[in-house]
């Protein structure tokens, strides 16, 4: 789907919706799958509408991070677990205890990613995952050459990544973290459906790879030919490099 950004917003909140309500439907809860970053920031504010207005009951809903920094002490702002009370929780009232990520602070970075696949598993899976795409064409913190079958590991931030997130560590790149903890790419498979928006020129040519280039772990977002349920909402910037 190809529109303006601000009605890509809302088309991709119908997805999300629906899925959610489906699968209160069915199993009386949703588990959502929470990107961070610029690109669901208007879809988080439109599922906020969604909320007030009955179509979906936050108390019904357990959030899924996609990733979370190492090396960010705990509460620091830019951390993800922080960013998703500001970006998401404002607008979709999901309680604290029912949003989770993978825990950089334990110690011990294979058991915590461990610990985390089992969480998403006892919560009976992702219902419905929004994503988002690097510039790279990464998916989560899965970066160029990430392994389809990866699951929830420690990985290192490629150095385009880190460029493109110093943004929001007041432009100074050595600020960014050098590391993650991701879903891996048969984490992110796994759920129910995907729903992924992206807007503006810099996100146009890891699309094409993505969409109609060959299935391949050059770009790991070209993961989203294989699943059954995609939905890809793009502004005509972002869309500008499709066939
Ligand atoms: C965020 C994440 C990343 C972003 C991607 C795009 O949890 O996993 O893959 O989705 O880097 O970031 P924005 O939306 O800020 O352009």
């Amino acid at each position: 789907l190809v529109v303006p950004e601000e009605q890509a917003a809302h088309l991709a909140a119908d997805a999300v919706t629906a899925a959610l309500q489906r699968a209160v439907a069915e199993r009386g809860r949703a588990v959502l799958g929470i990107a961070t970053g610029g690109s669901p920031l208007r879809l988080y504010r439109a599922l906020g509408e969604r909320v007030r207005a009955g179509e979906v009951d936050a108390s019904l809903l357990q959030g899924f991070l996609l990733d979370e920094y190492v090396g960010l002490p705990a509460g620091h702002a830019e951390s993800y677990r922080e960013v998703v009370r500001r970006d998401l929780q404002v607008h979709v009232p999901l309680a604290d205890h029912a949003v989770l990520g993978p825990d950089p602070h334990t110690g011990d970075h294979a058991a915590a990613a461990l610990a985390y696949e089992e969480a998403i598993a006892a919560a009976g899976g992702v219902d419905v995952q929004v994503l988002g795409i690097g510039g790279n064409g990464h998916l989560a913190f899965n970066e160029p050459g990430s392994p389809f079958d990866s699951r929830t590991r420690l990985v290192e931030l490629a150095p385009r990544t880190r460029e493109d997130n110093a943004r929001y560590f007041g432009g100074d790149v050595s600020a960014v973290p050098v590391a993650a903890l991701t879903q891996g790419l048969a984490t992110i498979a796994a759920a129910r459906e995907l729903v992924l928006v992206a807007s503006g020129a810099a996100k146009a040519q890891a699309l094409a790879a993505a969409l109609e280039g060959p299935v391949d772990v050059a770009c790991p977002a070209s993961l989203l030919q294989l699943h059954p349920r995609a939905t890809v909402v793009l502004d005509p910037a972002a869309a500008s490099l499709l066939a």
